[in-house]
């Protein structure tokens, strides 16, 4: 059995399976103080919810992330391009609800249906590519490639320009963990400017010459009464597209699918009634959440499950155990793509940020399971390759590698 006083968030070990000493302080100290690191990790799903949902006494404004102060080197860096402003993940009402207003616009559930042919054309290239092979490093080969195309494609990004994209990715995700070295950090700051310098032409360009895509109606959303987006408000929202989009949506597919070759019962369950598959990405939002927690800070000092928190303080609401939470979820260890209540799960967090992209993250996981289970049968994972090791971070989990074999259906 694990214990509080084990636990050790960076360690490599605590990454590897944090569960264990989740499940520990929802029994032993629900609202827990790290030692010698000072902030506090919320674990049950009723006090996430509701510092979620409390926005008076819980501020985003000091970031989601691990807080590293910029170095003075990162801020010249950054002053080569926009600097950062708060737009909607590191914002609070009232002004969060312009950006929130002025994005949704842009990002409507009408657009995000508009991309399920692509979503669907994508993924059978994906497959064509290594279909053939009987085997498939499932990462690299398709859950990365899949979300990063479908926003590229709807960013108007050429392929060709793929490689690049990706690590802007990549490169905007990283510093959130707190586990990067500080010559990783200007290089991810570099590469946050020339990503802002590509897309501010592309923005240009289509206040000139519009088109019927994301860009352009981020260029022409308005609210009455209120003064549209400028380029730095633009540029952050963008960075916050890829960000939160891509490496979430490849680790919920990877993840899902080594939950399905762990337990085959399961597998079996989803492949023969395909309308399981939306609550099969439920259930693996839930268990394997992409995003484990983001922090808060306490604006005042403020009470949660009995425990008093100081203002100023920082807070993990840690989403990965409130659904582990067996005061919420029955058997919550367990995978079950029939669980009734999975997609009460707080993976997209709850409230004013709830997640911007969580239709276009099912719509992918969704199309992703479907044909995957249409064009391959037996899948397994392939014996002596996978140690399953998990990206270092401390906010984010992912499946660095998962290889399966397979047979064509
Ligand atoms: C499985 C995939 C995904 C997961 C698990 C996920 C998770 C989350 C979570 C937990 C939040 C809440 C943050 C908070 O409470 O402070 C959030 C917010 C957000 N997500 Fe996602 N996300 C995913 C996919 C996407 C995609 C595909 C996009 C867009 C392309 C996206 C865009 C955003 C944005 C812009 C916000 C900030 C919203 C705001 O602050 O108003 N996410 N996401």
């Amino acid at each position: 059995m694990a214990s509080v006083k084990d636990f050790s968030p960076f360690a490599p070990s605590t990454v590897e399976c944090p569960y264990p000493f989740y499940a520990a302080m929802r029994t032993e100290a629900p609202v827990y103080q790290v030692p010698g690191l000072g902030f506090f990790i919320v674990s049950r799903y009723e006090d996430i919810e509701r510092v979620l949902l409390d926005t008076e006494h819980f501020s985003s404004k000091t970031g989601p992330g691990v807080r590293r102060e910029p170095s003075p080197e990162i801020i010249e860096i950054w002053s080569q391009g926009w600097l950062p402003v708060a737009t909607l993940l590191t914002n609070d009402p009232p002004t969060h609800r312009r950006y929130r207003g002025l994005v949704n616009k842009a990002f409507t559930p009408r657009r995000v249906a508009a991309w399920e042919p692509e979503i669907r054309t994508v993924t059978h290239e994906l497959i064509d590519s290594f279909i053939a092979d009987g085997h498939v490093e499932l990462v690299r080969q398709f859950a990365v490639p899949l979300p990063l195309t479908v926003i590229a494609d709807a960013l108007g990004v050429p392929r060709t320009d793929m490689p690049q994209f990706k690590k802007w990715s990549d490169d905007a995700v990283a510093p959130l963990g707190g586990m990067i070295s500080h010559e990783r950090e200007l290089e991810c700051a570099r590469s946050t400017v020339e990503f802002q310098h590509y897309f501010a032409a592309k923005l240009e360009e289509r206040r000139t010459h519009p088109r019927d895509d994301l860009l352009t109606d981020l260029i022409n959303s308005r609210i009455e009464g209120e003064t549209p987006l400028n380029m730095g408000e633009m540029l952050n929202m963008l960075q916050q597209l890829l960000v939160a989009g891509n490496e979430t949506t490849t680790n919920l597919i990877a993840s899902a699918m080594l939950l399905l070759l762990q337990n085959p019962a399961q597998m079996e369950e989803a492949r023969a009634d395909r309308t399981r598959i939306p609550n099969l990405i439920e259930e693996a939002l839930r268990l394997e959440s992409p995003v484990q927690g983001l922090f808060r800070t306490a604006k005042v000092d403020v009470e949660v499950g009995g425990v008093m928190i100081p203002a100023g303080s920082r807070i993990v609401i840690m989403y990965a155990s409130g659904n582990r939470d067996d005061g919420k979820f029955a058997q919550a260890e367990t995978f079950d793509v029939c669980r009734a209540n999975a997609k009460d799960h707080l993976a997209f967090g709850a409230g004013i940020h709830y997640c911007l992209g969580a239709p276009l993250a099912r719509l992918e996981g969704k199309i992703a399971f479907e044909i995957l289970f249409d064009r391959l049968s037996n899948l397994r994972l392939a014996p002596d390759k996978n140690d399953l090791t998990h990206t270092p971070s401390f906010i984010l989990r992912g499946l660095q590698e998962l290889h399966v074999e397979f047979e064509r259906a």
